[in-house]
């Protein structure tokens, strides 16, 4: 089946969620600034990647992931960077180069990239002359920013909290600049939710003149669609509308990654015993399967212990930990677990987090949390719990 597991889906392996995409869009030229709120694993980078691709018409993008960036003039090397390997290869802006050589730092731009002046370069100062300078009309530029919480959490863990702090001001700053804002738009995207790490940092002012751009699941159509036109696609396979019905309600939680993992084992199982006729005791197999790797899931509960340090980690652990065993675990319980911890004060926090991460949700019933989607919870079940 076509299909790809694990790295962002790209060409002919991403399925295009035209009104998702149209509704970004809209939002952009709008003139926000946009932060991508959706938990990870939903499809993020690839509809960056795609828009990237395929801008419409009066936008030009460039995309950067600052996963690794852990400082501020690091991030804003890199913006400096990007921009100007974009603008060499936009021909609409060939002689703003020349004129810029002149009124900045900088004392060369080849084939190489650019070179400065061979001194201690603030490249936030550098970034912002630049784009003041930048002479564009006809179209504006979008500049996405994937992983972006990620470098704040690394300036947190490396300079301290001020530093962080400061960073995010920086880049506030940058946006709300009206010579800039005129000619770049940010958004920002990431696989930790940007939002618990500037509450944690108790600046959420840094952050406000975001409009907050929700990526949801597919929906059962589109689901449906994507199944039927890109992994089954020019496939001899045999899967009746009420079994990929089937699939999906087991699933609950439509994201494309997890119906990804079921369809790659449903294939490994037809070729295995040589059929292929999808039948529903093939798909509850492949539920089954699917949970032995542990690859898939493990990020799940490792950036957990990776955000929370000793009883809040618990008490992520212990609500998971409820909800797996039980189909789910109320507020009264949650409550009780933080009074044990003693963290009563601090686990507001952490129960929005473990919801906006997309881990529980408490939408049917605003007394009881559960998970989201059943594959994670039996997989939480079976390795975390157990
Ligand atoms: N539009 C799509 N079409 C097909 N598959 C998709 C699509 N979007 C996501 N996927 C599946 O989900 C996986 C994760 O996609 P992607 O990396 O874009 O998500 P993400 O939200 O950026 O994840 P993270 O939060 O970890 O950064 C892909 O490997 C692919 O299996
Ligand atoms: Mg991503």
């Amino acid at each position: 089946m076509n299909i790809i597991i694990g790295q962002a889906a790209t060409g002919d392996k991403f399925y295009i969620r035209k009104k998702l995409i149209e509704k970004l869009w809209k939002t952009v030229e709008s003139g926000n600034n946009i932060l991508v709120a959706a938990p990870r694993r939903l499809g993020k980078t690839s509809i960056m990647l795609y828009c990237q691709e395929s801008p419409i018409k009066n936008y030009e993008v460039i995309y950067i992931i600052t996963e690794s960036v852990n400082n501020q003039n690091e991030f804003y090397r890199k913006l400096v960077k990007e921009l100007f390997d974009k603008l060499k290869a936009s021909k609409r802006i060939t002689n703003f180069l020349q004129k810029l050589s002149f009124s900045t730092k900088i004392i060369s731009i080849g084939p190489e990239g650019i070179s400065f002046e061979n001194k201690e370069i603030d490249y936030y100062e550098e970034f912002r002359n630049i784009v003041e300078l930048l002479e564009i009309q006809e179209y504006n530029l979008l500049l996405m920013v994937d992983e972006f919480a990620q470098t704040v959490e690394n300036i947190m863990q490396d300079e301290g909290n001020s530093s962080a702090i400061k960073f995010l001001e920086s880049v506030r700053e940058i946006r709300i600049n009206p010579k800039i804002s005129k000619k770049i738009q940010f958004l920002f995207a990431g696989s930790i939710g940007l939002e618990n790490i500037v509450s944690q940092l108790n600046a959420v002012s840094t952050i406000n003149d975001l409009y907050s751009f929700k990526v949801t699941p597919f929906t059962k159509t589109e689901a449906v669609d994507y199944i039927n036109t890109i992994p089954l696609k020019n496939e001899e396979y045999i899967f009746l509308s009420d079994d990929i019905d089937y699939l999906l309600t087991r699933l609950e939680w439509n994201i494309p990654y997890f119906i990804n993992i079921i369809l790659d084992e449903i294939e490994k199982i037809c070729d295995e015993i040589d059929n292929k006729k999808i039948s529903k005791e093939i798909i509850d197999k492949a539920f089954e399967e699917s949970l032995k790797n542990k690859m898939y899931f493990e990020h799940w509960h490792t950036r957990l212990r990776k955000s929370y340090k000793k009883n809040a980690y618990n008490f992520s652990k212990k609500i998971l930990n409820l909800a797996a065993e039980d189909p789910f675990v109320t507020k009264a319980e949650i409550s009780d677990v933080a009074v044990g911890l003693e963290i009563s004060e601090a686990y507001k926090d952490i129960l929005n987090a473990l919801e906006y991460d997309g881990y529980i949700n408490n939408q049917e019933d605003k007394d009881k949390y559960v998970f989201n989607s059943p594959l994670l919870k039996a997989w939480w079940f079976n390795n975390v719990t157990n």
